[in-house]
């Protein structure tokens, strides 16, 4: 993906010497997991980097999406402050009302595939809006340049600071607190009460 310039940050693509910089964001500040519940190495934060760099050049070549995470850089200071994306999305949405009468679900227990968005900002740069900023270029992005019909975030109940952004980026949020990975959903859909939103964000 090209870099996106917003008021306050360029989002780029990761690059091999981010290493240090995104290590300590996402696994020494945010103590990421992975889905063993297992805490990410250097050594393993340099395969997911590698991996994530190769991604890009693969998704171009297959003309995929462009899934993957990207650098969230401060314009002023050129400082990374997180990563945001976009993510496949597999999961039984079918369960939301909401979805189930804009997608046309034929069978709730079914899994449907969507373009989903993530975000993670550095806890020394939280609470500046630098999430909802990166998060609604992207979604600028996908509903302008990929011509997405919708894009989902999933987070977790006590998530209340992702909930917030998802609301804020006018997303329709809906809560399935029985779900173990889909307990909030945010739904939006690439209609006219979109670009009113992107209209008014200016
Ligand atoms: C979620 C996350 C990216 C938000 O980043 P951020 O840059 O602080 O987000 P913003 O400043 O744009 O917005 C934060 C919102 O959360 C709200 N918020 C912050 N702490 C909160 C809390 N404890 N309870 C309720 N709301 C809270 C803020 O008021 C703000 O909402 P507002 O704009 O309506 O006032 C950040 O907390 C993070 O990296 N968390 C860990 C990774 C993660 O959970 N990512 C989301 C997975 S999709």
């Amino acid at each position: 993906m090209k870099p996106i310039i917003t008021e306050r940050l360029t989002i780029r693509e990761f690059r091999p010497n981010d290493l240090g910089e995104i290590y300590r964001i996402l696994d020494v500040e945010l103590k990421f997991k992975d889905s063993n519940q297992q805490d990410s190495s250097i050594g393993q934060r340099k395969k997911w980097l590698d991996w994530t760099i190769q991604g890009y050049e693969q998704n171009r070549l297959l003309l995929n999406p462009p899934y993957g995470d990207n650098a969230i850089i401060l314009k002023d200071s050129l400082q990374l402050i997180g990563t945001c994306g976009f993510a496949p999305v597999l999961a039984p949405l079918g369960l939301i009302p909401y979805y189930r009468y804009i997608a046309d679900v034929s069978d709730i227990e079914r899994n449907y595939p969507e373009v989903g968005l993530f975000f993670a900002i550095s806890p020394h740069y939280q609470c500046r809006g630098f999430a909802y900023e990166a998060a609604m270029a992207l979604m600028n992005y996908g509903f302008e340049k990929l011509k997405l019909q919708r894009i989902v975030g999933i987070t977790h109940i006590q998530n209340n600071p992702s909930i917030a952004v998802l609301k804020r980026l006018g997303m329709r949020v809906e809560t399935l607190p029985n779900q173990k990975l889909m307990q909030v959903v945010g739904i939006a859909e690439n209609n006219d009460e979109w670009k009113n939103i992107i209209k008014k964000a200016g």
